[in-house]
């Protein structure tokens, strides 16, 4: 009898541990992950983020609106990148042109924009522009975009610099 009733307590406190130890770690594993989602949130705004300050260059665009990360501009923008910027530029490494990892944060949303639209202006007149093409020995052409064409690739780069860091 006595030894019946210590089985079936020992019975319930195993089981009592297990549901406890359960829900522990449950509570636990859903606080990091709310953690690590808060984190990357705050992160991702961050790397979506525009260079503002620095040279705007030389050419059409002197301002460009903030706005939030457009992704359905963005996947319009991966189309036009790679039929026109894709033979000169990736993000891995230098080919005809530089990787544009990280371009965002290095250019501000309006010198990359003049770059895109009018080159050969900003090759001859913006300093900075000069001074990269002193490591080019092609410069970059023209490629007849409407500035709506740009401002998608533009989009893109944002996206594809967050997600490359
Ligand atoms: C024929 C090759 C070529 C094409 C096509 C081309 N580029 Fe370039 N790009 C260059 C070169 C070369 C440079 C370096 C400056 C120079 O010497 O002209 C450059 C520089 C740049 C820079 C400045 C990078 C930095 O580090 O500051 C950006 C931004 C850029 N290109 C974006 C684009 C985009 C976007 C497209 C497509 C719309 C494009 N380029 C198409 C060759 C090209």
């Amino acid at each position: 009898m006595n030894k019946r009733i210590n089985v079936i307590l020992s019975c319930m406190g195993i089981v009592g541990m297990i549901a406890c130890g359960g829900n522990g770690e449950n509570k636990k594993e859903n606080d990091t992950s709310k953690a690590a989602n808060q984190n990357v949130a705050s992160t991702d705004a961050a790397m979506l983020d525009f260079k503002s300050d620095g040279s705007k260059g030389v050419g059409p665009v002197s301002t460009i609106e903030h706005k939030a990360f457009d992704a359905q501009l963005a996947n319009k923008g991966v189309e036009l990148f790679v039929s026109k910027c894709a033979m000169c530029h990736n993000f891995e490494r230098t080919l005809v042109g530089p990787s544009l990892d990280g371009v965002v944060k290095r250019r501000t949303p309006e010198w990359i924009m003049n770059m895109m639209l009018d080159p050969s202006t900003m090759l001859e007149k913006d300093a900075d522009a000069i001074a990269l093409s002193k490591d080019f020995s092609s410069p970059m052409i023209s490629l007849g975009l409407q500035q709506e064409e740009a401002r998608a690739i533009l989009e893109y780069l944002r996206e594809r610099n967050s997600a490359s860091k």
